[in-house]
């Protein structure tokens, strides 16, 4: 599970306490994170070290959203040499570090200046689902804010492209696809692309916001989905998924 930005939890400590969900999950795999460019904005290794240690976090996500940014009225737009300050984190911090888009892909290219500069592994939040772009448009008050917003709401790089083309050039960086997936069928070929994991935000948020009872639903579907996979494809698990050519039946 990762949590969404700790920014407000570093510069609001009272807060922090919202992000301590280590209490409850104590032995699954939990991410912090913050945003890249926080650290053209003052942040640095002692934020960082915080928002870790709130959640007791297994890695640290550094999301990487220019183009949220350039739809907000007074976004944080100066990305300039981050991927320097990447590197010295990534040497200096307890738990690996993983880069990470909000909905727009990464680029195999992008990818290897992410993996020179250190990161352990990277989520490539691909176009396809939830739109920063859309929702900055509607969040926004001038309208050429708004239309700046509409223009680049379909922007970016579907995930099935991203995970396809980085995973073709780095056959072992851990690789999460996230972005549009919508169902356990789809999640079962994002791993037979080569993904190491899959992340979904707006289906788990919807289920969320209706009952605790319908996320429980999500979760057993989820799971029913993708054991049908790996079962109708005769995988014993997601490891032999991912190293079976099963794709061109999938689809
Ligand atoms: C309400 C909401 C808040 C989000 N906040 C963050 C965030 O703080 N940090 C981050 O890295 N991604 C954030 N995301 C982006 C998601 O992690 C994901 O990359 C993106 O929504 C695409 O996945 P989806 O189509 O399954 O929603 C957020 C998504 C949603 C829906």
């Amino acid at each position: 599970m990762g949590v969404g930005s700790q920014r407000i939890a570093v510069e609001k400590p009272e807060v922090a306490d919202t992000f301590a969900v280590r209490s409850l999950a104590p032995d699954i795999l939990l991410f912090a994170n913050l945003g890249a460019v926080q650290l053209n904005y003052t942040y640095g290794l002692e934020e960082c070290l915080r928002a870790i240690a709130i959640l007791e976090a297994d890695a640290l996500i550094l999301h990487l959203n220019p183009l949220q940014e350039c739809i907000q009225a007074k976004g944080d737009t100066n990305f300039k040499g981050l991927l320097d300050k990447i590197n010295i984190l990534c040497s200096k911090l307890p738990v690996p570090v993983i880069a990470k888009e909000v909905g727009n892909g990464i680029s195999a290219k992008m990818a290897q200046q992410l993996i020179e500069a250190g990161v352990s592994a990277i989520d490539v939040a691909g176009a396809g689902g939830t739109s920063w772009a859309k929702v900055e448009s509607e969040r926004a008050e001038n309208p050429l804010l708004q239309e700046l917003g509409r223009t680049f709401t379909d922007w970016g790089i579907p995930t099935a492209e991203c995970i396809a083309d980085i995973r073709s050039h780095y056959p072992t960086v851990p690789l999460i696809a996230s972005g549009g997936l919508r169902n356990g069928l789809e999640a079962a070929k994002a791993i037979a692309l080569g993904a190491d994991l899959v992340g979904l935000a707006l289906p788990f948020l919807q289920a969320a916001s209706q009952s605790p009872e319908s996320l429980h639903e999500t979760v057993q579907l989820l799971i029913a989905q993708i054991t049908t996979v790996l079962f109708c494809t005769g995988n014993a698990n997601l490891a032999s998924l991912k190293h079976s050519h099963v794709l061109q039946k999938l689809a």
